[in-house]
């Protein structure tokens, strides 16, 4: 799906971000697998990540994200009226997260449900959104992008244990006077959906169920250096506008070398690319909102830059969003 926005102003009114407390270093990961700090830091980039405790489920760390949200932007939760939760790692399969984030934030007249689409799932969420709201369906959406997958980790697979951490975003998005997002191009292909998986999490039978997220890295790897720059490239083709008119650039923070080959590609400055995977490993979901609240906070997501936004993951999927930012949203990060 490509498409440009059809001139309904509609934007990020108020964002949010929350991650939890508990610190989970390279060194002490090195203790539980045969890993270290270097071989973590030189093929990914990540120090360090959050983990979520035990009695921390998914909605626990979406509230706060999504409260801070709904302060900034100032909007009364009454009156959302839509409520879209990205994730794959929901509390349970039902009721939905959203339903429950929707009833103890006090949104009686909100449409809620969760959105999977891997670590692509907060741009859907937005575009959603933004369909939504542009159709004159809903006036008022709270979208929200989190994960804790340390919750399906196999904890003795060095793999795919050193990449993950656990944060979530929200963002307030409504209908403004003018400027706000520009168009989408969003993606799937299920033909590579068994090289990121979950087997044993729904009604597929199984042999040997282990609930654990596997992954074909090398595979995944060569996926995401190809799409984070087609889909970039496509949606700003799409919306007539080029690369160097592009203020700041938030890809999905997976891995810090799938990153600076796609900015490499396209032609993005290091000055304009927002990178904090060291700090939180890749959260899915989480990752493009933490990232936007970082970028607000060390002062280069202002009112009028254009902001270009891509994500990739399991599915497979990837999804682009082009934005020229409305509001002050310092203050969101974690
Ligand atoms: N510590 C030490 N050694 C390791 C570790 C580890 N944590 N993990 C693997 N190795 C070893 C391998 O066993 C291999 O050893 P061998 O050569 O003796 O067989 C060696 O390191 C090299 O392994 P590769 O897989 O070739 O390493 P690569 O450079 O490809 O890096 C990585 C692996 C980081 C996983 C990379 O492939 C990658 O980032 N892939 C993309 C992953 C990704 O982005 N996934 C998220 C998608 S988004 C979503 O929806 C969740």
């Amino acid at each position: 799906m490509i498409g440009r926005t059809n001139g309904v102003p509609i934007s990020v009114t108020g964002l949010g971000c929350y991650v939890p407390e508990r610190i989970l270093t390279n060194d002490e990961l090195a203790t539980l697998v045969d890993t270290n700090d270097e071989w973590i830091v030189e093929r990914t980039g990540i120090r360090e990540r959050r983990i979520a405790a035990d009695d921390e489920a998914l909605t626990d760390i979406c509230l706060p994200a999504a409260r801070r949200a709904l302060e900034m932007s100032g909007v009364d939760p009454k009156s959302i009226d839509l409520l879209v939760v990205a994730t794959v790692t929901p509390d349970m399969a039902f009721p939905s997260s959203s339903a429950l984030i929707a009833d103890v934030l006090g949104m009686p007249d909100a449409a809620a449900y969760d959105l999977s689409a891997g670590c692509t799932g907060f741009v859907y969420a937005i575009a959603q959104a933004h369909g939504m709201l542009a159709a004159g369906l809903a006036q008022r959406a709270l979208v929200v992008g989190a994960d804790v997958l340390s919750k399906i980790l196999d904890w003795t697979d060095r793999s795919t244990l050193v990449l993950f951490g656990d944060g979530a975003g929200a963002v307030v998005m409504e209908r403004v006077e003018e400027g706000g997002f520009l168009g989408f191009e969003l993606g799937a292909d299920g033909s590579g959906g068994a090289n990121l998986w979950l087997p044993g999490s729904g009604s597929r039978k199984f042999e040997n169920p282990e609930r654990y997220v596997k992954m074909n890295g090398r595979e995944v790897f060569k996926f995401a250096t190809r799409v984070m720059v087609s889909s970039a490239e496509a949606i700003l083709e799409e919306c007539g506008m080029s690369i160097d008119e592009v203020d700041v650039y938030v890809p999905h923070q997976a891995n810090v070398r799938i990153i600076d080959h796609a900015a490499r590609k396209l032609g993005v400055p290091e000055e304009k690319i927002v990178v904090n995977v060291h700090k939180y490993g890749n959260t899915s979901s989480g990752s493009i909102p933490l990232a936007l609240a970082d970028a607000a906070d060390d002062g280069r997501l202002e009112p009028g830059k254009l902001v270009l936004l891509t994500g990739m993951g399991a599915g497979l999927t990837w999804g682009s969003a082009l934005i020229e930012w409305t509001h002050e949203t310092t203050g969101a990060a974690a």
